[in-house]
């Protein structure tokens, strides 16, 4: 399980500053850079694509976690590993269309980390067959699209579930409405990346803010007093 890490979704910082950005996470004690790709397919919004992605992994020393949500991963996983993800996360709802073990397969070869990530609608149990293909399970506490929703803790059960299975030595990632009220309950089902974007960049003060998030995740991994936030 390792140490609670903290993974801030660049989604909510200023994009007309993405290198200050970047070097504001990196100092303030982030773990990994969280890069959300959407295509306007898979999900309604549309961000990023290679080029940005290459621009980030020149300027950046940390890990990039890649969440792709898009409906053709197959098309562009080679665009993103070579523009420098560590982990590429694909999509679930998206994979089973396909060929998903081809897929997630290729990204292992190519020397990333292989993700997957499933909606709040889609239960877990169909995780299973790729389970020993994958470095990271991305459960979505909000459904893919937008940042700063509410998050839905109807969702934890799956990150107990995944605990439980041995055939997957992976990270458990969470992602969607985390922050200081909801990190403890996802700490104390197991997850061990906590993607927060409106809660790190909406912070007055971001390296305290990434500090309180992973003391209190682990705490609550300890079975300690989760603090409230102040
Ligand atoms: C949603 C994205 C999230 C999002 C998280 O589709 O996958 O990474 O940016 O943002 P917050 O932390 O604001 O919910
Ligand atoms: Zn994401």
């Amino acid at each position: 399980m390792g140490p609670p890490r903290i993974a801030p979704s660049l989604l909510a910082c200023d994009f007309a500053r993405l290198g200050d950005e970047i070097a504001r996470v990196e100092a303030g004690g982030a773990d990994w850079l969280h890069v959300d790709v959407m295509d306007g397919h898979f999900v309604p919004n549309l961000t990023i694509g290679p080029p940005v992605v290459a621009a980030i992994h020149k300027v950046a020393t940390l890990p990039l976690d890649v969440h792709l949500m898009i409906s053709d991963p197959w098309r562009y996983a080679d665009a993103f590993l070579d523009a420098g993800a560590d982990v590429l996360t694909v999509h679930l709802e998206v994979i089973e269309r396909g060929d998903g073990h081809g897929l997630l397969q290729k990204i292992r070869a190519r020397g990333a980390r292989a993700g997957l990530a499933l909606n709040p609608d889609a239960a877990i149990e169909r995780v299973a067959p790729y389970l020993p293909a994958l470095d990271l399970v991305l459960v979505m506490s909000v459904f893919a699209g937008f940042g700063g929703q509410k998050f839905m803790p109807e969702v934890l059960g799956k990150v107990r579930w995944l605990r439980q299975r041995p055939e997957f030595r992976g990270d458990i990632e969470m992602d969607g409405g985390i922050g200081l009220t909801t990190v403890a309950a996802c700490a104390e089902a197991g997850t061990d990346v906590f993607v927060a974007g409106t809660a790190v960049f909406g912070a007055p003060d971001v390296p305290a803010r990434i500090a309180e998030l992973r003391r209190i995740a682990a705490e609550a991994r300890r079975g300690g007093p989760a603090h409230p936030p102040r």
